[in-house]
């Protein structure tokens, strides 16, 4: 069998992709460009050239595949119905949607197809923390507008719960809640990482608007700014209330934030800083 994964250099598709290998599937990872990827997947992992948001360009990609992770980016939803039907024309007969927070066409679209499919409804992801790296590294300080907890999840643990639905019966129909197992406010993980890092590490308030300026100057559009900075300042209850659906889905605990922090530590830490 073959899994056709989007998405897979990304913060979560490459945790797939590492998950069903470590299983032991035949895994296609789709990137639009293999060759910044050479050697960036685990071996044996096929590498295809293409974009989901392009289905036209994924016929040979979808050639003999019978599972499919679909990762939601910018510009899916117009043709996400499109990908769907290719898909399943091509043979695909189970699919794990990584939300983007928002029901829209393609899962509707993979809902109407008759496929099995779960849907993957991931609260924050731990590698949201790397966007500190370097106010940290640079000044010791993360500047946000916001101090509400959010129960962050691993992205390995996303991806262990993406493999499990796409090999394993008994997911299909399901939306999986997706959180880690304590719910931290940024004051908190700030105190994680001052620990691991081996640094006093301040948070500074900035404001509301200032944190959407912040955003739309890295190239988000402002309505997309507003949406994500909005979620800060009013998090779901599904984002703040740990779920055990990774440990069950698994059968083991959800990772916790300092172990993420453990795998990152270097990347916050200053340049030939000394540390115990
Ligand atoms: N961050 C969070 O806390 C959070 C929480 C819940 C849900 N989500 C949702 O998760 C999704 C993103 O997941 P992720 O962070 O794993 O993905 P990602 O890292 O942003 O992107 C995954 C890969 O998709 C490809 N890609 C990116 N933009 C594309 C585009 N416009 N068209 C085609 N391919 C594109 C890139 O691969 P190549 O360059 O190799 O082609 C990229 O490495 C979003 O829908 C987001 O709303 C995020």
């Amino acid at each position: 069998m073959t899994t056709l994964v989007t998405g897979a250099t990304g913060n979560t598709g490459r945790h797939v992709v590492a998950e069903l290998v470590r299983r032991g599937e035949h895994v296609r990872a789709l990137t639009r460009n293999p060759a910044a990827r050479a050697g960036g997947f685990p071996a044996g992992v096929e590498t295809v050239t293409g974009t989901h948001t392009e289905p036209g360009t994924l016929d040979s990609a979808l050639d003999g595949v019978d599972r499919l992770h679909i990762t939601a980016v910018e510009g899916l939803a117009e043709v996400g119905p499109e990908l769907v039907r290719r898909a399943v024309d091509a043979g695909v007969r189970r699919i794990t949607v990584l939300w983007d927070g928002r029901p829209g066409p393609v899962e509707r679209a993979v809902a109407e197809s008759g496929v099995e499919w779960t849907r993957l409804e991931a609260q924050e992801f731990m590698s949201n923390t790397l966007t500190w790296i370097d106010s940290i590294r640079d000044e010791g300080v993360v500047r946000e507008p916001h101090n509400l907890p959010s129960a962050l999840v691993h992205q390995a643990d996303i991806g262990a719960v993406a493999a499990a639905a796409l090999l394993e019966d008994g997911h299909a129909g399901r939306s999986y809640n997706l959180t880690g197992p304590e719910a931290l406010t940024p004051r908190q993980r700030i105190a994680v990482l001052s620990r691991l890092i081996g640094r006093d590490i301040a948070f500074v308030p900035i404001t509301h608007e200032q944190a959407v300026d912040r955003l739309t100057a890295t190239g988000v559009s402002r309505e997309e700014a507003e949406y994500v900075i909005g979620w800060y300042a009013a998090p779901p209850e599904a984002a703040t209330t740990i779920d055990d659906t990774v440990e069950r889905v698994t059968g083991r605990p959800a990772r916790t934030f300092a172990q993420w922090v453990a795998e990152h530590v270097d990347r916050f830490r200053r340049a030939g800083a000394v540390t115990g």
